[in-house]
């Protein structure tokens, strides 16, 4: 039984690779895919979203989410409290970007829908007859604004599998993880919807790093995908490193491990059920995730965080969903 998915992206380089897994898995029916600001501005994640879809031959509809976040961008002096990580830059006269603007792929043919992606959510939520797993991997913009106009959708959600946030790892503050930054707000309502939700941590995918030689294992599926998705995995590698934003030369496919553990919950190793919050302050810690472990915190608390996860496991479902059909 395929699992009904709906996709929130911020396409960007890993986001890519996860609509790849998505679609070519044959493991889930894709209702739709959101895509908001986050990585990119919205304009440029909206076209890298429907160059992928065009590459891999994909039939889900694309839907147009937030150009920002719901309050964050009101109040821009708190990001001056904090030492922002820049993912680009340009270095040696040359543009450096952990996720492109525009993707190296042609023009694409196809186009959004006209329904906002908020509106569409709430429509499909209410009028689905079956559970569906949201999977935001960007910004939860469009899902606390859905939360906030139509709480009602909360019985139609089997569970939130998101890509934010981090423990004891952080990648955009030396407290925050990018997508709880962008809209740490947004993230606090979704935390406290009181629907099942598994983060998948930097914890977890910084424990499962990727090199060259799973970029070299994904080029040889022999798909255009594969291809593509090696160059980018190697974009992010190279480009990390030449911003000062990662020592090593590896780097974590974030959003593709969220995907994966929705059909292959193995592929995370490590899962705690843990009361947390998400700090909405205007400090330091802004965006920041931390957990209760008192033992008062409430044991009814539905949400769970993913700590380590297989790189094994997940290099080898992705060369199996990008081999050539
Ligand atoms: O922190 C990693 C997350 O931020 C991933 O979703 C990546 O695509 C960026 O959006
Ligand atoms: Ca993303």
């Amino acid at each position: 039984m395929k699992k009904r998915i709906i996709l929130g992206v911020d396409t960007g380089s890993d986001d890519a690779v996860a609509l790849m897994y998505a679609c070519m898995s044959q493991e889930f029916e894709v209702l739709g895919v959101m895509v908001s600001y986050g990585n990119q501005p919205l304009a440029y994640t909206l076209k890298n979203t429907l160059k992928i879809r065009e590459l891999i031959g994909g039939s889900f509809k694309v839907y147009k989410g937030s150009a920002g976040p719901l309050v964050a961008d009101l109040l821009p002096g708190s990001r001056l409290n904090t030492d922002i990580q820049s993912f680009e830059g340009i270095i040696d006269g040359k543009a450096v970007a952990v996720h492109q603007k525009e993707f190296d792929l042609p023009e694409p043919e196809g186009r959004e829908e006209r329904t906002p992606a908020v509106i569409w959510l709430i429509d499909t939520l209410v009028n689905s007859r079956e559970p569906v797993t949201l999977v935001p991997v960007g910004p939860l913009t469009d899902i606390a604004l859905a939360l906030k106009i139509e709480p009602g959708i909360c019985n139609q959600i089997q569970e939130i599998v998101c890509m934010g946030g981090g423990v004891h790892v952080a990648n955009m503050t030396p407290c925050a993880e990018i997508n709880f930054y962008n809209d740490p707000e947004a993230a606090k309502i979704v935390l406290e919807s009181g629907i099942k939700t598994t983060l998948i941590t930097l914890d977890a995918t910084h424990s499962s790093w990727f090199g060259y030689e799973e970029a070299g294992r994904i080029r040889k599926t022999g798909s255009l995908a594969g291809a593509f998705a090696a160059d980018l995995l190697i974009n992010r590698i190279d480009a990390a490193n030449r911003l000062g934003a990662r020592a090593v030369k590896k780097s974590a496919l974030h959003d593709v491990l969220a995907v994966m553990y929705v059909s292959h919950p193995e592929v995370v190793t490590e899962v705690v059920r843990q009361k947390c919050d998400v700090d909405v302050g205007h400090g330091y810690a802004r965006g920041g995730l931390f957990t209760d472990d008192r033992a008062s915190a409430s044991a009814e608390n539905p949400v769970y965080i993913a700590y380590r996860a297989d790189k094994d496991r997940m290099c080898s479902l992705l060369e199996q969903a990008l081999v050539r059909a």
